[in-house]
């Protein structure tokens, strides 16, 4: 594994949100391999937990809006999920679900250092049981301990502070990023009481308070920026400083760095 710098300088970085899920279907191998042959620096991906305890790359909680099937992730084994189409509902060809394992392996074997942005979802049955097995298979791929947070190849990002607590706490070198547009994530606090490195607004907010990338930089902390479509909004994160831009459309987000 290498660990060169996987972030570009001076502009920000682009992450593919689910992989290039504008143009592929979401969370698929299709969806990541477009985006790493794009040239994104970054892939995006949610993980939950299976009901026989894998961790699968799944948005919602159930299998209804992105497959053939339905019902609740949590509630079907690996195998019930093979089962099951993740291409053909957003005009792709066939899919099978994208295992968190499988999608580590595509990241760490690219031909160029990417990082890889991967979403911890919570659901209520589970404690922090997702944490612990992300953790056991970081370690498993040795991304969980990088020399430092520029050269990690893996970042923890959660919309739970408690959720990100526990990955500092048992994960101290691995780089988190607190997702939300709350109060207390946007002030800092949240992000200080629970060692995150990074804070992770929507585009929207940063619209309204492009301030908090400063803010941020000023405690020590990267913004990471979800999800940015529109190229006024590009170059409104670049000129701000935005560290990581997650976008839906990675292809159409580097050429509009060119220009700014
Ligand atoms: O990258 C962060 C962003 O993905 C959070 O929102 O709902 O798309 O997981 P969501
Ligand atoms: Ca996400």
């Amino acid at each position: 594994m290498t660990a060169a710098r996987v972030s570009r300088s001076g502009k920000p970085a682009v992450v593919a949100h689910r992989g290039a899920s504008g143009q592929a279907p979401e969370h698929t191998l299709a969806a990541y391999e477009l985006a790493l042959s794009q040239g994104a620096d970054g892939l995006e991906c949610d993980i939950r937990l299976t009901a026989d305890g894998e961790l699968v790359c799944i948005h919602d909680r159930t299998i209804d809006r992105t497959s053939d099937g339905t019902g609740p992730v949590s509630e079907m084994s690996l195998a019930q999920l093979r089962e099951h189409d993740f291409g053909s509902w957003h005009g792709g060809k066939p899919a099978s679900v994208l295992t968190l394992d499988e999608l580590l392996t595509l990241t760490l074997d690219w031909r160029r250092p990417v990082r890889l942005f991967i979403e911890t979802k919570h659901p209520v049955r589970f404690g922090s049981l997702v944490e612990v097995k992300l953790l056991e298979m970081l370690r498993r791929f040795g991304v969980a301990t990088p020399p430092s947070a520029d050269h990690s190849r893996a970042v923890v990002i959660s919309f739970s502070s408690s959720g990100v607590w526990r990955i500092r706490r048992h994960a101290p070198m691995l780089p988190t990023i607190l997702l939300g547009d709350t109060a207390r994530v946007l002030g800092g606090s949240a992000a200080t009481a629970v060692g995150a490195t990074g804070i992770g607004p929507s585009v929207q907010t940063l619209r309204l308070h492009p301030e908090l990338v400063d803010k941020a930089a000023a405690a020590g902390r990267v913004t990471y920026c979800w999800t940015v479509d529109e190229q006024r909004d590009v170059a409104m994160c670049a000129e701000i400083g935005v560290r990581w831009i997650a976008t839906n459309h990675p292809a159409d987000v580097r050429d509009w760095l060119v220009t700014v």
